[in-house]
């Protein structure tokens, strides 16, 4: 850093081009490149500025929104692994991925791209991405750094959130990501937080993301997403992309000249771009098209989640002969639009995949072009479903529908698929629908009609042969939700505040997001999440938690017929302390392969996190002294186990003054008990408690009450008193 220039510190900060970092010949400073995206690499072809599907050919994994069903760390951690290599092979140092964005609304139209509605699942999953890419040498890029939770106004939106709900939901996955694994770089967001846009966040990436966590490496911003160099630079977004031009340049050097950045702050951004062009590998890889594509199969086999199977119509006899209506089934919609968008090496389709297993009949049933009533192609469907002993019908959102840049407007899938379906059911009740989608779908009004459904998400180049598998039994379903499916829309607790208006959006529904809303406020869904049907079955027994709740042990037995996976799924449930909060929570879960009437022992191990809420007026994270329910639960809403653990609270104490409202000086545990004894309990006029009545009223207030019992003096010795840690230590020690 000391020998470069003013000149040439300025332009290391931006990058290079599109795709790359700032080369410096004179300096030995070599450039590096970046590449989309977390499903599979996406290389622009030289002279192809912007890439978007035309692409270098590269293996395309199941998006995140599929992936996440598989709830399977090792499995993600191979995918993170073998873009490692294609990234390698390609010459790119950094991949652009995992994005760990919280699903907040079913509407994003980049919840493709995103693992879950839950911080858990989504950090898990990220982490075991990073982990597996970072083994290879090559770094990787988590975004986007944060509250980038829609994509409607996606630059100028600012998100009004509680820091509670921010710490708790929004910024978790990222915390786990960051502690657990340091990725090379983190990406700032388009958005603004509370005001502030991400990129000049010194909130955000400085306090949180570097003091807090401890994230050393470089903080990057989305291609465009920064508004202030200045003060981007000075809150912690060290490079910005792409490359703006020599005019930033000249800014940032004259900002320096004129003492308004500190060369220091310049300085440190420019060793972290120095540092990154380092770690890069610059030895190549090579990688095997068909293992990666042997690998996108399995992934999208556990990606699929099996929600309904009435009568165990699947999986289907070998040899069954089968009639497959739906375009899909021929032309896989495989992901999502934007920048993610991968061109595959390959891609099966579901049709060619089920005629290896039988004799097959097929009828596109509608157009994906034209997506308006066919009445040729509806009947030709129709006429194929009655004559058909069993039907496969594919269904689902066009390509259209969901991309980066714009979120949809509703939940239904098109209106001639949904005619369809309900005229295939009619002639057919053997019908099983299988779904395409990157974002929730509802289900209505059709649900009921069809004999099963598999809900497979957007699956990747492999998809089509995990479909097969599992119809005909090759493989059982171990897919489990990474998000609730409601009802209605309506239904959805950000419903009311999404996507917001003139530039805000508040997150009104705070943590209670998903299920953590569906659970407490007793909504019902169609399917909660962590649901999932197998073709066997799973019992559990033996729950068994240490007394500080921080080991728990599980065994769970495959009661069933065939092998297959479960998911184990820990949730706890908090005591009341005053704080709403939601009824149970995710903390932990590992998946399973058992055989038949094989059993295994699951083993958590907690930490204290697991028993804690954001504090925000303490500013940190509190365990509430209390009772907490630990839950093995098949899903968020249905609890097989659950056993009590007594906790001692960490809550800090409050410290009295004569604001404080007669509710705190009743909790507290020197002056509470001073209160009650002095009768102030019992005082009541009319039936109505008096004490009750002024619990809110500062004390400072209740001394004007003319007849109080209460005098300043009195008040002002319980005041030194109620603040002394040393009785207060003693009081805490007796009151358990
Ligand atoms: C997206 C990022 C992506 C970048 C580069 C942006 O529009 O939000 O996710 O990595 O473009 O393609």
């Amino acid at each position: 850093v000391r020998e470069l220039t003013l000149e040439e510190k300025a332009a290391l900060v931006a990058g290079g081009g599109f795709w790359n970092t700032l080369a410096i010949g004179s300096a030995g400073i070599p450039a590096i490149v970046v590449s989309d995206g977390p499903h599979g690499l996406r290389t622009p072809k030289e002279h192809d500025q912007l890439g978007l599907g035309s692409s270098v050919a590269a293996t395309c994994f199941p998006p995140a929104t599929g992936i996440a069903s598989s709830w399977n760390r090792e499995l993600v951690e191979e995918i993170g692994v073998a873009l490692g290599l294609e990234a390698r092979t390609e010459g790119v140092a950094v991949v652009l991925g995992p994005g760990v964005n919280i699903k907040r609304s079913p509407l994003c139209g980049r919840n493709f791209e995103y693992f879950s509605e839950d911080p858990v699942v989504s950090g898990e999953l990220g982490a075991a991405m990073v982990r597996g890419l970072q083994g290879t040498g090559v770094g990787a890029s988590l975004k986007h750094f944060a509250l980038n939770n829609q994509e409607t106004n996606r630059m100028m939106v600012s998100a009004e959130v509680d820091e509670r709900t921010m710490r708790e939901l929004y910024l978790r996955a990222f915390e786990i990501v960051v502690t657990r694994e340091q990725p090379w770089t983190v990406m700032s967001s388009y958005n603004r937080i509370n005001g502030v846009y991400a990129t000049e966040n010194r909130w955000l990436l400085a306090d949180v993301l570097r003091a807090e966590w401890g994230f050393e490496g470089l903080v990057l911003s989305d291609w465009g997403a920064v508004d202030d160099r200045i003060a981007a630079l000075v809150a912690g977004t060290d490079l910005e992309m792409p490359g703006p031009g020599p005019a930033s340049d000249r800014e940032i050097v004259a900002a320096v000249r004129a003492g308004t950045l500190e060369q220091e702050v310049l300085d440190k951004s420019v060793s972290r771009v120095l540092r990154l062009v380092e770690q890069s590998a610059t030895a190549g890889a090579d990688y095997d098209e068909r293992t990666h594509h042997a690998l996108a199969r399995r992934a999208a086999t556990e990606s699929i989640v099996l929600l309904r199977n009435e009568a165990d119509l699947l999986p289907l006899a070998a040899a069954q002969p089968v009639s497959v209506i739906g375009e899909f089934a021929r032309s896989p919609r495989i992901q999502g639009a934007g920048s993610s968008q991968v061109n595959p090496t390959r891609v099966d389709t579901a049709l060619d995949a089920l005629a290896e297993f039988a004799p097959v009949r097929f009828a596109p049933g509608y157009s994906l072009v034209q997506p308006i009533d066919d009445p040729a192609l509806h009947e030709e469907a129709v006429a194929l479903a009655t004559e058909s002993d069993v039907v496969l019908l594919f269904v689902g959102l066009p390509d259209g529908d969901e991309s980066e840049g714009y979120d949809r407007t509703h939940l239904d899938l098109p209106a001639p698929q949904v005619r369809l379906i309900a005229s295939v059911t009619a002639v057919n009740p053997r019908t099983v629908v299988i779904l395409t989608n990157g974002g929730v779908i509802s289900l209505e009004p059709w649900h009921d009609s069809a004999a099963a459904i598999l809900e497979t998400w957007l699956l990747g180049q492999g998809g089509g042969v995990a479909i097969a598998d599992l119809i005909f039994g090759v493989a059982s379903p171990s897919g489990r939700l990474a998000e609730s499916i409601p009802f209605r829309l309506e239904d959805n607790p950000s419903y009311l505040n999404f996507p917001g208006e003139g530039n805000i959006v508040r997150y009104g529904e705070g943590v209670f997001v998903g299920y953590r809303y569906y659970e407490t406020a007793d909504v019902a869904v169609r399917y909660p999440f962590g649901f999932g049907l197998s073709y066997t079955t799973f019992s559990y027994s033996n729950l068994t938690v240490s007394r500080n709740g921080l080991r728990v042990g599980v065994t769970v037995t495959n009661s069933g017929p065939k092998a297959g996976s479960e998911v184990v799924q820990l949730y706890v449930s908090p005591p009341m302390d005053g704080v709403r909060s939601p009824r149970r929570e995710l903390r932990e879960f590992s998946k399973v392969v058992l055989n038949a009437g094989e059993s295994a022992r699951v083993q958590f191990e907690l930490t204290r996190r697991a028993f804690s809420r954001y504090d925000a007026a303490a500013g940190q994270w509190v365990v509430s002294g209390g009772d907490y329910s630990v839950q093995i639960g098949r899903s968020a809403h249905d609890v097989e186990l659950e056993a009590t653990v007594t906790l001692w609270g960490s809550r800090p104490p409050v410290r009295l003054s004569l604001d404080s409202p007669i509710s705190d000086w009743l909790a507290n545990p020197i002056t509470g008990p001073l209160f009650r004894r002095g009768g102030a309990e019992g005082s009541s006029e009319g039936g109505v408690n008096l004490v009750e009545m002024v619990s809110s009223m500062p004390m400072r207030r209740l001394l004007r009450v003319p007849g109080v019992p209460l005098r300043a003096g009195q008040v002002k010795v319980l005041l030194t008193l109620a603040n002394s840690r040393v009785l207060k230590g003693i009081a805490r020690l007796f009151s358990k």
